[in-house]
């Protein structure tokens, strides 16, 4: 209770020395950007196609592998004991519900993310490593995220994609959070707690904007992904009179290639 009352009065604006308002100001133009990139602004025009949200939840899939996997390891890290809310915010099961409903039960042959997802990865296991205090920025960047604009982006995903019931969609839903608004309060709260030098504030703050930034490159990456497999799906439909044309094949061969290793896709 106490924890709420605090929060609210954090809401109110009236104390900007709060670590959740700090993170909030710090990461408000880059929030702008990932909400102007084209794979959210298809969401926001209701245009999401299934091949976007396919891949979309593969690489969430991934990064919130490695993201759970680090708040487990270091649970009980001061810095991240505050903040650590398993059984309410977990998304790793509700993605391999969502993988295997949209892919088949042999999903995880067909996990496929682009470098940029990679990166992303590679980053929250650096951390957890060296420095599991700033996992509070990428949990704060996912979390709450999922908790705001995404609990919309469900409802449009539901809509745009014609899903009857709540298959496919469970990343979306968070049965142990009867009130999303409530839960940021105490999340902001936790924040606000934890104990942290000067320094460590500031590496936690430039950490949330790499968390965003990391989101972003990652939507990037996978619209491109996107765009290279329709193009190469219709150079297919084209050359299929001439593709039987040695030369030809060459050719197209070694394009593929090429844009195969330029975008760097990782199949897992
Ligand atoms: C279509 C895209 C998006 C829309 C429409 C959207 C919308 C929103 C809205 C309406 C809020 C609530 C703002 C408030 O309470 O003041 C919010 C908060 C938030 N969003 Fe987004 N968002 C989008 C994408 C993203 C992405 C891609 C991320 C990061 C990966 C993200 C991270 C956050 C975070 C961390 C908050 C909590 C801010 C805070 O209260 O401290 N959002 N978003």
């Amino acid at each position: 209770m106490e924890n709420m009352r605090s929060a609210r009065r954090n809401d109110t604006g009236d104390d900007g020395s709060d670590l959740s308002e700090q993170i909030k100001a710090a990461t408000k133009e880059n929030h702008v950007r990932a909400e102007n990139t084209q794979l959210m602004l298809s969401y926001q025009k209701g245009q999401i196609t299934l091949a976007q949200y396919k891949v979309l939840l593969c690489s969430l899939y991934e990064i919130y592998k490695a993201l759970e996997e680090e708040l487990d390891r270091n649970s009980s890290h001061p810095a991240v004991a505050p903040i650590y809310f398993p059984q309410e915010l977990d998304r790793l099961d509700s993605l391999e519900r969502d993988l295997e409903y949209l892919l088949g039960s042999d999903w995880r042959n067909k996990v496929i993310v682009p470098a940029a997802t990679l990166r992303y990865e590679q980053r929250l296991r650096q951390i957890g490593r060296e420095n599991p205090a700033l996992l509070v920025a990428h949990a704060y960047t996912r979390y709450l995220g999922d908790l705001s604009g995404g609990q919309v982006l469900g409802k449009i995903t539901q809509k745009s994609l014609g899903l009857s019931s709540k298959d496919g969609l469970s990343f979306f839903s968070f049965p142990s959070v009867s009130s999303p608004n409530r839960f940021k309060q105490l999340y902001r709260s936790r924040m606000n707690s934890i104990e942290l030098t000067e320094q460590q504030r500031a590496e936690v703050l430039q950490e949330a904007v790499a968390a965003f930034e990391f989101n972003i490159q990652v939507f990037d990456d996978l619209q491109k992904m996107l765009s290279f497999a329709a193009e190469a799906d219709q150079s297919k439909s084209n050359a299929a009179n001439f593709s039987s044309v040695p030369i030809m094949q060459f050719t197209m061969g070694v394009c593929v290639a090429l844009a195969t290793i330029g975008l760097g896709i990782y199949a897992l």
